[in-house]
Protein backbone atom coordinates (compact mmCIF):
# COMPACT_ATOMS: atom_id res chain seq x y z
CA UNK A 1 0.00 0.00 0.00
CA UNK A 2 1.34 3.37 -0.64
CA UNK A 3 0.92 5.94 2.33
CA UNK A 4 1.19 9.20 -0.21
CA UNK A 5 -2.18 10.91 -0.63
CA UNK A 6 -3.71 8.42 2.52
CA UNK A 7 -5.64 10.07 5.66
CA UNK A 8 -4.90 8.33 8.60
CA UNK A 9 -6.75 9.27 11.83
CA UNK A 10 -4.14 8.18 14.63
CA UNK A 11 -4.74 8.06 18.31
CA UNK A 12 -2.42 8.41 20.56
CA UNK A 13 -0.10 11.04 18.86
CA UNK A 14 1.29 12.86 21.98
CA UNK A 15 2.83 9.36 23.02
CA UNK A 16 5.98 8.02 22.34
CA UNK A 17 5.35 5.43 19.56
CA UNK A 18 2.52 7.57 18.35
CA UNK A 19 4.32 10.70 17.82
CA UNK A 20 7.11 8.35 16.03
CA UNK A 21 5.08 6.89 13.76
CA UNK A 22 3.28 10.97 13.16
CA UNK A 23 6.21 11.41 11.81
CA UNK A 24 7.20 8.79 9.64
CA UNK A 25 3.93 8.41 7.78
CA UNK A 26 3.68 12.53 6.92
CA UNK A 27 7.35 11.81 5.36
CA UNK A 28 5.68 8.98 3.09
CA UNK A 29 3.21 11.93 2.31
CA UNK A 30 0.33 10.67 4.01
CA UNK A 31 -2.40 13.52 5.26
CA UNK A 32 -3.18 13.19 9.28
CA UNK A 33 -5.76 13.85 12.05
CA UNK A 34 -3.82 13.27 15.17
CA UNK A 35 -5.82 12.91 18.69
CA UNK A 36 -4.77 12.82 22.45
CA UNK A 37 -5.51 14.03 25.40
CA UNK A 38 -2.40 16.48 26.37
CA UNK A 39 -3.38 19.62 23.84
CA UNK A 40 -0.05 21.34 24.31
CA UNK A 41 1.81 18.49 23.00
CA UNK A 42 -0.62 17.65 20.24
CA UNK A 43 -0.69 21.38 19.44
CA UNK A 44 3.17 20.93 19.07
CA UNK A 45 3.14 17.91 16.67
CA UNK A 46 1.12 19.28 14.57
CA UNK A 47 2.63 22.99 14.57
CA UNK A 48 5.77 20.17 13.69
CA UNK A 49 4.50 18.78 11.05
CA UNK A 50 2.56 21.58 8.97
CA UNK A 51 5.88 23.15 9.34
CA UNK A 52 7.51 20.59 7.69
CA UNK A 53 5.02 20.74 4.97
CA UNK A 54 2.86 17.73 5.81
CA UNK A 55 -0.96 18.43 5.97
CA UNK A 56 -2.16 17.41 9.40
CA UNK A 57 -5.08 18.69 11.86
CA UNK A 58 -5.72 17.64 15.47
CA UNK A 59 -8.41 17.21 17.77
CA UNK A 60 -8.12 16.96 21.24
CA UNK A 61 -10.52 14.12 23.15
CA UNK A 62 -10.28 11.01 25.94
CA UNK A 63 -11.02 8.12 24.25
CA UNK A 64 -12.24 6.31 27.16
CA UNK A 65 -15.32 8.60 27.31
CA UNK A 66 -18.38 8.55 24.86
CA UNK A 67 -17.82 12.32 24.37
CA UNK A 68 -13.85 12.12 23.14
CA UNK A 69 -15.35 9.31 20.88
CA UNK A 70 -17.48 11.43 19.37
CA UNK A 71 -15.29 14.37 18.92
CA UNK A 72 -12.78 12.31 17.49
CA UNK A 73 -15.70 10.68 14.63
CA UNK A 74 -17.06 14.33 13.84
CA UNK A 75 -13.71 15.71 13.48
CA UNK A 76 -13.07 12.46 10.87
CA UNK A 77 -16.48 12.96 9.27
CA UNK A 78 -15.03 16.58 8.12
CA UNK A 79 -12.18 15.23 6.03
CA UNK A 80 -13.28 14.23 2.63
CA UNK A 81 -11.49 10.39 3.05
CA UNK A 82 -10.51 9.02 5.95
CA UNK A 83 -8.29 5.55 4.52
CA UNK A 84 -7.03 4.25 7.67
CA UNK A 85 -8.05 4.21 11.58
CA UNK A 86 -4.51 3.35 13.26
CA UNK A 87 -5.98 2.78 17.15
CA UNK A 88 -2.74 3.37 19.00
CA UNK A 89 -3.48 4.94 22.51
CA UNK A 90 -3.12 3.17 25.50
CA UNK A 91 -2.34 3.08 29.20
CA UNK A 92 -0.33 0.50 31.12
CA UNK A 93 -0.79 -0.33 34.77
CA UNK A 94 1.98 -2.00 36.44
CA UNK A 95 0.05 -3.70 39.53
CA UNK A 96 -0.44 -7.00 41.94
CA UNK A 97 -3.90 -7.45 40.34
CA UNK A 98 -5.00 -7.28 44.15
CA UNK A 99 -4.36 -3.72 44.68
CA UNK A 100 -5.66 -2.44 41.60
CA UNK A 101 -8.88 -0.42 42.18
CA UNK A 102 -12.05 -0.72 40.41
CA UNK A 103 -11.48 2.52 38.82
CA UNK A 104 -8.25 1.72 37.38
CA UNK A 105 -9.65 -1.41 36.06
CA UNK A 106 -12.03 0.12 34.17
CA UNK A 107 -10.75 3.03 32.54
CA UNK A 108 -7.87 1.08 31.49
CA UNK A 109 -10.36 -1.29 29.56
CA UNK A 110 -12.00 1.81 28.67
CA UNK A 111 -8.86 3.35 27.62
CA UNK A 112 -7.58 0.07 25.77
CA UNK A 113 -10.55 -1.36 24.68
CA UNK A 114 -13.80 -0.23 24.25
CA UNK A 115 -12.70 3.16 23.30
CA UNK A 116 -11.02 1.67 20.03
CA UNK A 117 -13.56 -0.59 19.58
CA UNK A 118 -16.37 1.83 19.46
CA UNK A 119 -13.71 4.49 17.67
CA UNK A 120 -13.30 1.59 14.80
CA UNK A 121 -17.38 1.14 14.73
CA UNK A 122 -18.08 4.96 14.41
CA UNK A 123 -15.23 5.48 11.34
CA UNK A 124 -16.54 1.77 9.83
CA UNK A 125 -19.02 3.55 7.07
CA UNK A 126 -16.13 5.71 6.12
CA UNK A 127 -13.22 3.56 6.05
CA UNK A 128 -15.68 1.29 4.11
CA UNK A 129 -16.54 3.59 1.23
CA UNK A 130 -12.99 4.24 0.89
CA UNK A 131 -12.06 -0.07 1.23
CA UNK A 132 -9.83 0.86 4.31
CA UNK A 133 -7.28 -0.34 6.58
CA UNK A 134 -7.51 -0.72 10.61
CA UNK A 135 -4.48 -1.13 12.33
CA UNK A 136 -4.59 -2.17 16.15
CA UNK A 137 -1.69 -1.92 18.36
CA UNK A 138 -1.16 -4.72 20.61
CA UNK A 139 1.43 -5.91 22.46
CA UNK A 140 3.74 -9.39 23.50
CA UNK A 141 1.07 -8.71 26.44
CA UNK A 142 -1.56 -9.34 23.83
CA UNK A 143 -0.48 -13.03 23.49
CA UNK A 144 1.20 -13.48 26.98
CA UNK A 145 -0.40 -13.53 30.65
CA UNK A 146 2.51 -11.75 32.82
CA UNK A 147 2.77 -11.75 36.61
CA UNK A 148 1.49 -7.17 37.50
CA UNK A 149 0.25 -6.39 34.07
CA UNK A 150 -3.23 -8.32 35.05
CA UNK A 151 -5.62 -5.67 33.63
CA UNK A 152 -3.27 -4.85 30.62
CA UNK A 153 -2.66 -7.93 29.27
CA UNK A 154 -6.66 -8.60 29.46
CA UNK A 155 -6.81 -5.44 27.55
CA UNK A 156 -4.04 -6.56 24.60
CA UNK A 157 -5.53 -10.16 24.42
CA UNK A 158 -8.76 -8.41 23.92
CA UNK A 159 -7.86 -6.28 21.55
CA UNK A 160 -6.15 -9.10 19.53
CA UNK A 161 -9.22 -10.93 19.44
CA UNK A 162 -11.48 -8.36 18.35
CA UNK A 163 -8.55 -7.59 15.17
CA UNK A 164 -9.14 -11.08 14.47
CA UNK A 165 -12.75 -11.19 14.60
CA UNK A 166 -13.12 -7.69 12.33
CA UNK A 167 -10.83 -9.36 9.81
CA UNK A 168 -12.33 -12.48 9.29
CA UNK A 169 -15.99 -10.33 9.90
CA UNK A 170 -14.62 -8.13 6.98
CA UNK A 171 -12.75 -10.67 4.60
CA UNK A 172 -15.39 -10.59 2.01
CA UNK A 173 -14.85 -6.87 1.78
CA UNK A 174 -11.97 -5.08 0.82
CA UNK A 175 -11.73 -3.73 3.84
CA UNK A 176 -8.21 -4.87 6.06
CA UNK A 177 -7.71 -5.01 9.70
CA UNK A 178 -4.03 -5.66 11.10
CA UNK A 179 -2.90 -6.09 14.49
CA UNK A 180 0.79 -5.30 15.71
CA UNK A 181 2.36 -6.36 19.18
CA UNK A 182 5.43 -4.13 19.88
CA UNK A 183 7.30 -5.71 22.88
CA UNK A 184 8.73 -3.63 26.01
CA UNK A 185 9.77 0.08 24.20
CA UNK A 186 11.29 2.71 25.27
CA UNK A 187 8.22 5.44 26.26
CA UNK A 188 6.74 6.73 28.83
CA UNK A 189 3.36 4.27 29.20
CA UNK A 190 6.49 2.19 31.37
CA UNK A 191 7.51 3.67 35.08
CA UNK A 192 11.20 3.49 36.35
CA UNK A 193 10.08 0.55 38.14
CA UNK A 194 9.40 -1.41 34.57
CA UNK A 195 12.41 -0.32 33.20
CA UNK A 196 14.90 -1.41 36.05
CA UNK A 197 12.99 -4.84 35.94
CA UNK A 198 13.56 -5.19 32.46
CA UNK A 199 16.80 -4.22 33.07
CA UNK A 200 17.26 -7.01 35.85
CA UNK A 201 16.08 -9.63 33.98
CA UNK A 202 17.44 -8.57 30.93
CA UNK A 203 14.00 -8.17 28.77
CA UNK A 204 15.19 -5.84 25.64
CA UNK A 205 13.52 -2.29 25.16
CA UNK A 206 13.39 -0.95 21.98
CA UNK A 207 13.38 2.66 20.59
CA UNK A 208 9.59 3.98 19.38
CA UNK A 209 11.00 5.12 16.21
CA UNK A 210 12.22 1.54 15.44
CA UNK A 211 8.71 0.34 16.36
CA UNK A 212 6.80 3.61 13.88
CA UNK A 213 9.33 2.09 11.20
CA UNK A 214 7.93 -1.67 11.44
CA UNK A 215 4.62 -0.21 11.71
CA UNK A 216 4.80 1.36 9.02
CA UNK A 217 6.36 -1.27 7.21
CA UNK A 218 3.43 -3.76 8.29
CA UNK A 219 0.90 -1.04 6.72
CA UNK A 220 2.60 -0.74 3.57
CA UNK A 221 3.49 -4.36 3.27
CA UNK A 222 -0.44 -5.88 4.25
CA UNK A 223 0.98 -8.02 7.00
CA UNK A 224 -1.88 -8.62 9.10
CA UNK A 225 -0.23 -9.69 11.81
CA UNK A 226 3.40 -8.48 13.42
CA UNK A 227 4.94 -9.58 16.32
CA UNK A 228 8.18 -7.19 16.93
CA UNK A 229 11.21 -8.16 18.51
CA UNK A 230 13.30 -11.80 19.34
CA UNK A 231 12.97 -13.77 21.01
CA UNK A 232 9.53 -12.32 22.51
CA UNK A 233 7.74 -13.58 18.76
CA UNK A 234 9.17 -16.85 19.22
CA UNK A 235 7.61 -16.84 23.32
CA UNK A 236 4.37 -15.86 21.94
CA UNK A 237 4.25 -18.79 19.57
CA UNK A 238 5.67 -21.33 22.38
CA UNK A 239 3.20 -19.63 24.59
CA UNK A 240 -0.14 -20.41 22.36
CA UNK A 241 1.62 -24.19 21.87
CA UNK A 242 3.14 -24.30 25.30
CA UNK A 243 1.55 -22.55 28.16
CA UNK A 244 2.72 -24.88 30.77
CA UNK A 245 7.13 -24.35 29.71
CA UNK A 246 6.16 -20.41 29.42
CA UNK A 247 4.25 -20.53 32.99
CA UNK A 248 7.71 -22.55 34.20
CA UNK A 249 9.77 -19.94 32.61
CA UNK A 250 7.88 -16.65 34.18
CA UNK A 251 7.59 -18.21 37.42
CA UNK A 252 11.25 -18.55 37.64
CA UNK A 253 11.23 -14.70 37.05
CA UNK A 254 8.54 -14.06 40.03
CA UNK A 255 10.91 -12.84 42.59
CA UNK A 256 12.18 -9.94 40.71
CA UNK A 257 9.09 -8.84 39.73
CA UNK A 258 7.56 -8.53 42.85
CA UNK A 259 10.50 -6.57 44.53
CA UNK A 260 9.81 -4.13 41.31
CA UNK A 261 5.92 -4.03 41.90
CA UNK A 262 6.91 -3.15 45.60
CA UNK A 263 9.11 -0.79 44.40
CA UNK A 264 6.41 0.75 42.21
CA UNK A 265 4.07 0.75 45.47
CA UNK A 266 6.53 2.96 47.57
N1 LIG B 1 5.91 1.22 25.29
C1 LIG B 1 5.75 -0.08 25.39
O1 LIG B 1 6.50 -0.77 26.13
C2 LIG B 1 4.68 -0.76 24.59
C3 LIG B 1 4.82 -2.14 24.34
C4 LIG B 1 3.82 -2.78 23.63
C5 LIG B 1 2.71 -2.08 23.19
N2 LIG B 1 2.61 -0.73 23.45
C6 LIG B 1 1.40 -0.05 22.99
O2 LIG B 1 1.75 1.00 22.11
C7 LIG B 1 0.75 2.02 22.16
C8 LIG B 1 1.42 3.37 22.35
O3 LIG B 1 2.07 3.37 23.62
P1 LIG B 1 3.37 4.25 23.96
O4 LIG B 1 4.41 3.30 24.41
O5 LIG B 1 3.66 5.21 22.87
O6 LIG B 1 2.83 4.97 25.27
P2 LIG B 1 2.78 6.54 25.66
O7 LIG B 1 4.04 7.19 25.27
O8 LIG B 1 2.37 6.55 27.07
O9 LIG B 1 1.61 7.08 24.74
C9 LIG B 1 0.28 6.69 24.96
C10 LIG B 1 -0.62 7.55 24.09
O10 LIG B 1 -1.96 7.15 24.31
C11 LIG B 1 -2.73 8.32 24.58
N3 LIG B 1 -3.84 8.01 25.48
C12 LIG B 1 -3.80 7.27 26.61
N4 LIG B 1 -5.02 7.25 27.17
C13 LIG B 1 -5.83 7.97 26.37
C14 LIG B 1 -7.19 8.32 26.41
N5 LIG B 1 -7.99 7.91 27.41
N6 LIG B 1 -7.70 9.08 25.42
C15 LIG B 1 -6.91 9.51 24.41
N7 LIG B 1 -5.61 9.23 24.31
C16 LIG B 1 -5.07 8.47 25.29
C17 LIG B 1 -1.75 9.27 25.23
O11 LIG B 1 -2.27 10.57 25.09
P3 LIG B 1 -2.04 11.77 26.15
O12 LIG B 1 -0.66 11.56 26.72
O13 LIG B 1 -2.15 13.00 25.33
O14 LIG B 1 -3.07 11.61 27.17
C18 LIG B 1 -0.51 9.03 24.39
O15 LIG B 1 -0.59 9.75 23.20
C19 LIG B 1 -0.18 1.64 23.31
O16 LIG B 1 -1.34 1.03 22.79
C20 LIG B 1 0.63 0.64 24.10
O17 LIG B 1 -0.18 -0.26 24.83
C21 LIG B 1 3.56 -0.06 24.12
Amino acid sequence: MQLKDKTILLTGATGGIGEALALRLVKQGATLVITGRNADKLQRLQARILANGGRCRSVVADISLEAGISIVAQEAARVPQVNMLINNAGVSDFIEFEDQSAERIRCLMEANVTGPMLLTQRLLPQLRIQQGMIVNIGSTFGSIGYPGFAAYCASKFAMRGFSEALQRELADSPMQVLYVAPRATRTTINSSAVESMNAELGNRMDEPDWVAEQICAAIIRRTPRVYLGWPEKLFVRINALFPALVAVSISKQLPIIRKYLARQNT
